[in-house]
Order: structure tokens, then C-alpha cells, then sequence
């Protein structure tokens, strides 16, 4: 079986050709957008963080799982390729753009909790991990991807990926597995 999606959200080509003029490679794998779709899916007019928007694909199969009463909002911190996202999807009423540090939002964030987070920068992921796994619902889902080891890591990054993995995998309110597929995730359901 091949495992990449049939189907793509309609805003996908447009956001790749985007990408590609402005040299933005850090997209997400279109398995992965292809979960995400299912993920949010599974949360009618759930509520859905996405940390690190980049040009919006990722944005894009989220939107392109959600029903009409749910909703999102991404947060990234290079305004540049954030415009790319704006442009090609602020038209959609479910999702709102912030633009500032994931961090610095995590720290202000003081609304509802998540149905799902997808932690896809620095911040929820390798710093603000404790905040981030707060902000998820009982019930909720936490995904992170890019846990494969990559050729051009440094050393210490497989360390830190190590020390994330236990860290989330430790936690006696969170259910996790992890999926050695697309880039490596992990999912994690918080059960208290
Ligand atoms: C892996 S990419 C995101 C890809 C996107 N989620 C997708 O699925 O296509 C990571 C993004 O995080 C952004 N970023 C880096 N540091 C950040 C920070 N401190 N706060 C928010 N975003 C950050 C980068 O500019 C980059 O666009």
C-alpha cells in the first residue's frame, strides 16, 4: 500500500509553490497532514493549536479535517513565511494567525484548553513542554513530528529528542505512542 494521502486539501499546491519560491523546506510530511485531517476530524467544533505555522500546509489539513464549529489557531514567529498562510487562508473564518514568539503565547495564552495541539516549533515541544501538555483537554491529543533522526542533526539534538520523548512518554496523565513514520511522531492523550 502506498501511505501518501489521495486526497489533499485544495490549498496545498498553492502553499508548495509558495514554499518552494520562497526556499521554505520545513513543511509537514503529507502523511502527517494526512493524520492531522483525522485528528481534528475527530473534534467537531473542537478547538485546535497549532505552534509553528511556517507557510500553512500543516494549517491547511487541519482546516481541511475541522467541521464549521471548530477552530484555530497557529502561531508562528517569522512573519514572512507566515504571510504566505495569511494570504493564501485568513479567509477562513475558523482560523485566527498570530504572529510573535510560541513561548511568549503559551505564557500569555490564558483561554480555554485545546482538543488537539500540534506542537511543530521549538516552543511546546523542546522548551514550554510543561505549559503546552496543560493546555490540552481531558480527551485532548498532543502531536509532534520530526523525531527521526536526521543526517544533518547535531549530536545534541538526539539528545534532546531522547530526553522529550521520555519526558512525555513519563507522565502518568498522558497515554502516548510513538510512530517510527513520515518524520517520527509522537501522540500523546491526555487521560486525567
Ligand atoms: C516545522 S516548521 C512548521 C511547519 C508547519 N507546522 C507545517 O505543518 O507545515 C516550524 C516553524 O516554526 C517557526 N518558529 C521557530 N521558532 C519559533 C518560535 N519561537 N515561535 C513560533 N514559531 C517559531 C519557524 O519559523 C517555522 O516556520
Amino acid at each position: 500500500m502506498d501511505d501518501t494521502p489521495s486526497v489533499f486539501p485544495a490549498t496545498v499546491p498553492g502553499l508548495r509553490a509558495a514554499a518552494g519560491r520562497s526556499g521554505f523546506t520545513m513543511s509537514c510530511d503529507a502523511r502527517t497532514g494526512g493524520l492531522l485531517a483525522v485528528l481534528a476530524a475527530a473534534r467537531p467544533g473542537g478547538r485546535v493549536l497549532e505552534l509553528g505555522t511556517g507557510v500553512g500546509e500543516g494549517t491547511a489539513w487541519l482546516l481541511s479535517g475541522m467541521d464549521d464549529a471548530a477552530r484555530l489557531i497557529s502561531v508562528e514567529l517569522d512573519i514572512a513565511v507566515q504571510t504566505v498562510a495569511r494570504e493564501q487562508l485568513g479567509s477562513d473564518p475558523r482560523v485566527t494567525f498570530v504572529a510573535g514568539d510560541g513561548g511568549e503565547w503559551l505564557d500569555d495564552y490564558d483561554g480555554e484548553p485545546f482538543d488537539l495541539v500540534f506542537a511543530d516549533t521549538w516552543p511546546g515541544k523542546f522548551t514550554h513542554l510543561e505549559r503546552a501538555l496543560e493546555l490540552v483537554a481531558p480527551g485532548g491529543t498532543y502531536l509532534i513530528d520530526d523525531l527521526l533522526p536526521q543526517p544533518d542533526w547535531p549530536e545534541s539534538h538526539k539528545a534532546s529528542v531522547k530526553r522529550l520523548l521520555g519526558e512525555v512518554e513519563g507522565r502518568g496523565d498522558f497515554r502516548s505512542v510513538r510512530m517510527a513514520w513520515a518524520s517520527g511522531l509522537l501522540m500523546a492523550v491526555k487521560t486525567l
